[in-house]
């Protein structure tokens, strides 16, 4: 290689002298060729002398860039589209990600977990259908030194703790829904009309998220109990799972609506899709027209969300940061897959007892609905 990068120059320097200016261009671009073949030699050079280490976790980094086998509980979900987008971007230039739909069904999940442990990923980012099934991924990735980042969907803690490099990001779900009550409770206290019944209690329906799913159980329980926390007596008129579901909450919404009528004062969803549902169910009855209102508060702040938001008819949201959550799994993935131990210093995200990410939630109003976009 060094041959010829001398035999070059010297003709170069035979050329330049001997033919002035044009010979100074040909000099050039004989140059600049030559240099592109030595790059060329000496990438191969390395390659062939230390390219060929077996990656600590499992394999699968081929040409150094690690591969990530990213599995979703559904694609047809609102907040994980987006969690699922920003898991794409962070990946552009450090991972090589495959993601795939589990469509809502636990077996089929457990089959491309399979597909990718066959396939050698450097890596596993799952969010589970159930996530009482993590248990099952993780013996089978521990038998294949394949380190497991779930997200969204938090494992059991005794699951947690079957293995070092089995890691969890999400947000706090009773943090949710504390802001969810808190956003009521801001209502109630500033609009007097609120009781509309003026019975001093806050009669409300419930729009559940999937039961046993850690944010459904959680935004239910806490929203209502930062309601009670701040001295408001509450009365729950129903309640029903919407399954995240836009479609089911308006139909929830719509049941409700026509069992107890007027009763209802202010309605409660586990997200925003389950919220934009029963806004729906609301128009149709005749609500937000003409003075007649009621409040609504939903979680996630997505963009359908932030236009109701806009309009007046949802009253707020909490920001569940899909953006940082789907960068924290890509970033801690991508270390793990490299057979280094995540850190804040090399993912950017603080790891909590030494396997959790915890993105922080935020309120969401009109006011401040610009930080959510
Ligand atoms: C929640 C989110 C819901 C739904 C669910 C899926 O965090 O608020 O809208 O996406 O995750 O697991
Ligand atoms: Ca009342």
């Amino acid at each position: 290689m060094v041959n010829a990068m001398e035999n070059a120059y010297i003709l170069c320097i035979s050329i330049a002298h001997t033919k002035g200016k044009k010979g100074e261009i040909l000099m050039r671009k004989l140059l600049a060729t030559s240099l592109i073949a030595a790059l060329a030699l000496s990438v191969v050079g390395c390659s062939q002398s230390g390219g060929s280490q077996p990656s600590s976790s499992g394999g699968g980094a081929a040409g150094g860039t690690p591969s990530i086998g990213v599995a979703i509980y559904k694609f047809d979900d609102t907040f994980m589209t987006g969690v699922r987008n920003a898991i794409s971007k962070a990946a552009e230039g450090k991972a090589q990600v495959d993601i795939v739909d589990s469509q809502n069904a636990q077996p089929t999940q457990n089959d491309k977990v399979d597909l990718f442990i066959n396939k050698k990923v450097s890596a596993l980012a799952i969010n589970p259908v159930d996530r009482t099934a993590a248990g099952v991924i993780i013996d089978k990735a521990k038998q294949a030194n394949i380190p497991v980042v779930f997200f969204n969907r938090e494992p059991m803690p005794e699951d947690m703790t079957k293995w070092d490099k089995v890691y969890y990001v999400g947000a706090k779900a009773e943090e949710s829904g504390t802001i969810s009550g808190q956003l009521l409770v801001d209502y109630w206290k500033a609009n007097p009309d609120a009781d509309k019944n003026k019975d001093g209690v806050l009669q409300y329906v419930m729009l559940k998220g999937e039961p046993g799913h850690q944010d459904a159980e959680l935004r239910t329980k806490f929203s209502v109990k930062a309601i009670e926390d701040a001295g408001i007596k509450v009365e729950k008129v129903a309640e029903d799972t919407a399954m995240w579901d836009r479609v089911k909450g308006q139909e929830k919404m719509a049941a409700f609506l026509a069992a107890s009528g007027d009763k209802i004062e202010a309605v409660l969803a586990n997200n925003d899709d389950m919220a934009l549902g029963a806004i729906e169910a609301l128009k149709a009855s005749g609500y937000f027209t003409n003075g007649k209102y009621m409040p609504v508060v939903g979680v996630d702040a997505t963009a359908p969300a932030l236009k109701e938001l806009e309009a007046g008819t949802l009253l707020g949201t909490v920001l569940n940061d899909a953006n940082n959550q789907g960068k924290a799994t890509l970033e801690i993935a991508a270390v793990l897959a490299k057979g280094e131990v995540p850190s804040k210093d090399n993912t950017g995200f603080e790891i909590v007892d030494g396997k959790y990410v915890w993105v922080p939630y935020k309120k969401i109003t009109k006011e401040n609905m610009d930080e959510a976009k």
